[in-house]
């Protein structure tokens, strides 16, 4: 973060307390809750798994803990499925819509809860008829249409456990993330919309099985149609709507274990290889519907739109289980914001009476530049909640959200947690917790974070430092899939039986939690996280590239952008024609979120005796800072050429 933007968190003293009107007709609005769940976290879980969720079976153990691993509610057996649908379409909420969904081109569906149950029920059949079993994990590379929710719960009905792969992401990284869950099927679509493009999802899945074997079988959903053809293998696809015109009507949701996995889902780190975050059933469950519950205030009568794509973590768990498991009515968007104009949310915001809106700072940021006159133009008094999530939000897009989107009168919950803590973590619970602009304010009930410096020691007040979680929670991750090495180094080598969140943060005198970004190689790109190490990976890939360099720089809009410093082979010319060439392969390597925003050539990178990148003096150069220490560096005159020279070029 900016040296800048770190002293305007420091001065930030404007609070916002919630109206009475609002408080008086919260869901939780006693403040001792906090103090309940200090005092016995186990029990206060164990309360609420019992109250949010229904259970086939009760738990016998509700905690044992063998850090870095947790086991939450041991003996419980639950279906999410079930919770998310079944029960609510066995009461009144049969008829209440469930989804409300608009396409990108303006096409629009409402699912209710008991037409969910009908979609979700067939096509666990679909599944169970190729083959699927308990155990087999399945793949979900779709655009953001009910049937990647329908997808999901199925898989979640019959015990497959799915891995979500983002629409926008390459061939490449689909490949690497099937071949790393060796998954059994695809499930996925002709295309998906995109700003009016048709984003071609089959013709990607069919390079990504290319490159892999453990996929027998391919559902394809028809989502464009019309001239739009797509290749299908005799035997390996089918189209989802003739595999569900014979699905039988019923099928029972399969008791699950309270630690059998309900998902994977790829995230970046700190090295080049994506890693399968493991979310198992009951903690995380319990997780996202009480967090759902309490921080969105969720009612019946409300319209939640989080605008997230089921491909992260917060379509997951805000999108699709936690909403759903307390029988609210969702809005789902599948295209873009400024599609077919700039006012595209407020719209739909207008048109279905949107109460609550989760979304995050980078779209606040675009929304920011792009003017106020958008949202005038529609009413948007049915909101009353808003939330912000994925990246710090600077406390000018806070109050920019709070006056022209809010009417001033909504609380802003902004919530921080990761893949890796499967619910929110850090916000406020908005009839509690009076806001400060940029802050995420405080835990949640039950949940222990802390501020360490580099020995172990709890930072004093506004000094900066790593975050932690001292204590487990339900929700957290139970490992990456197929690497328990990579889990313990990453998250538990660095404090003994405390995770390790990879973020900087600070407290305030108030114990307010002020994000301060990330402290290892992960970058924060529009709220989506992409290592450094992938996007070298991709460059060196090019014929061209003899060696990179990538780090993440301040962006107005995008919180983080990608600068990439390149030595170029002999024989190559560093010319503009290259750089754009450079940008397109990352792209098409990875997906768009990855496309460098500017690239440096250079002729030699600076490194240490042992040959580490200093990636620091890098950020320095490109954020036209003072350089900081060099003597590490083997050979310091790098460095200043570079500097030089990186003046000299304007991307
Ligand atoms: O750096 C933090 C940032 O996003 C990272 C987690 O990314 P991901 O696993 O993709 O999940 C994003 C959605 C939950 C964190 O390590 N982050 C997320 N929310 C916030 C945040 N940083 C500051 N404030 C937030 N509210």
């Amino acid at each position: 973060m900016q040296p800048t933007a770190i002293d305007a968190l420091l001065q930030e003293t404007r609070v916002f307390p919630p109206s009475d009107e609002f408080v008086k007709r919260a869901n939780i609005s006693d403040p001792a809750v906090y103090d309940e769940a200090a005092r016995d976290f186990e029990a206060f879980w164990a309360k609420h798994a019992e109250q949010c969720l229904h259970w086939f079976e009760k738990w016998h153990t509700v905690l044992e803990w063998n850090p870095p691993y947790a086991k939450w509610f041991i003996g419980g057996k639950l279906n999410a499925c079930y919770n998310c649908v079944d029960r609510h379409a066995q009461t009144w909420r049969r008829n209440k819509a469930a989804l409300i969904w608009e396409g990108e081109p303006g096409d629009e569906r409402v699912l209710t809860y008991g037409d969910l149950h009908r979609e979700v029920q067939k096509f666990a059949n679909v599944l169970k008829s190729l083959g699927v079993q308990k155990g087999d994990r399945v793949c979900i590379y779709m655009p953001l249409i009910p049937e990647a929710a329908i997808a999901m719960l199925a898989c979640a009905r019959i015990g497959a456990p799915h891995s979500v792969v983002f629409g926008g992401f390459s061939a490449d990284a689909l490949a690497d993330r099937i071949r790393d869950a060796q998954a059994k099927v695809l499930i996925t679509a002709d295309g998906g919309w995109r700003r009016g493009a048709i984003v071609p999802l089959k013709r990607n899945a069919d390079d990504a099985l290319r490159q892999t074997d453990s996929v027998q079988t391919v559902i394809v959903y028809q989502r464009i149609g019309g001239d739009y053809t797509v290749n299908m293998q005799e035997g390996r696809d089918h189209w989802w709507h003739e595999l569900m015109q014979t699905a039988p009507l019923t099928c029972p949701a399969e008791p699950m274990d309270s630690e059998d996995l309900l998902y994977l889902l790829y995230t970046s780190g700190s090295t080049g290889k994506p890693k399968g975050i493991m979310h198992t059933t009951g903690g995380y469950m319990t997780g996202v519907t009480l967090t759902a519950k309490w921080v969105f205030d969720l009612k019946d009568e409300d319209v939640f739109w989080c605008t997230a794509d089921v491909g992260w973590v917060t379509g997951h768990s805000y999108l699709v289980y936690g909403p759903l498991s307390n029988g609210a009515t969702c809005v789902m968007y599948e295209g873009a914001p400024d599609y077919p104009d700039r006012d595209r949310f407020w719209a739909i915001v207008e048109k279905y009476r949107v109460t609550i809106l989760y979304t995050a700072p980078t779209a606040i940021r675009a929304f920011m530049k792009w003017g106020e006159q958008y949202p005038r133009k529609h009413d948007l008094s049915s909101l009353r909640l808003l939330g912000s999530v994925g990246e710090p939000i600077n406390p000018e897009a806070w109050m920019w959200y709070h006056e022209h989107i809010g009417g001033g009168r909504c609380p802003i919950v902004d919530t921080w947690w990761q893949t890796e803590t499967g619910a929110i973590m850090i916000t406020p619970l908005p009839s509690i917790v009076a806001t400060k602009p940029g802050s995420a304010t405080k835990p949640f009930p039950g949940i222990f974070p802390a501020i360490l410096n580099d020995k172990g020691e709890t930072v004093g007040t506004n000094q900066g430092g790593y975050l932690v979680i001292t204590r487990p929670w339900p929700s957290m991750t139970r490992g990456l899939w197929g690497d328990p090495e990579r889990f313990v180094q990453t998250y538990w080598s660095k404090y003994d039986g405390i995770y390790f969140t990879g973020d900087g943060a600070r407290q305030d005198e108030d114990g307010y939690f002020w994000l301060l970004g990330r402290v290892d190689d992960v970058i924060n790109v529009s709220g989506h996280r992409l290592s450094t190490m992938e996007v070298e990976s991709a460059l060196v890939d090019h014929h061209a590239v003899a060696e990179a360099a990538v780090i993440g720089v301040h962006h107005e809009i995008k919180g983080q952008g990608i600068a990439a410093f390149v030595i170029i082979k002999e024989g190559y010319t560093a010319d503009e024609s290259l750089k754009d060439a450079l940008k397109q392969h990352v792209a098409q390597k990875i997906g768009a979120i990855a496309r460098p925003d500017q690239v440096f050539f250079t002729a030699d990178l600076p490194k240490t005796r042992s040959g580490k990148i200093m990636r620091r003096l890098l950020r320095d150069i490109a954020e036209g800072r003072a350089l900081g220490d060099t003597t590490t560096l083997a050979d310091p005159s790098v460095v200043q050429a570079l500097k030089e020279k990186y003046e000299g070029q304007e991307e």
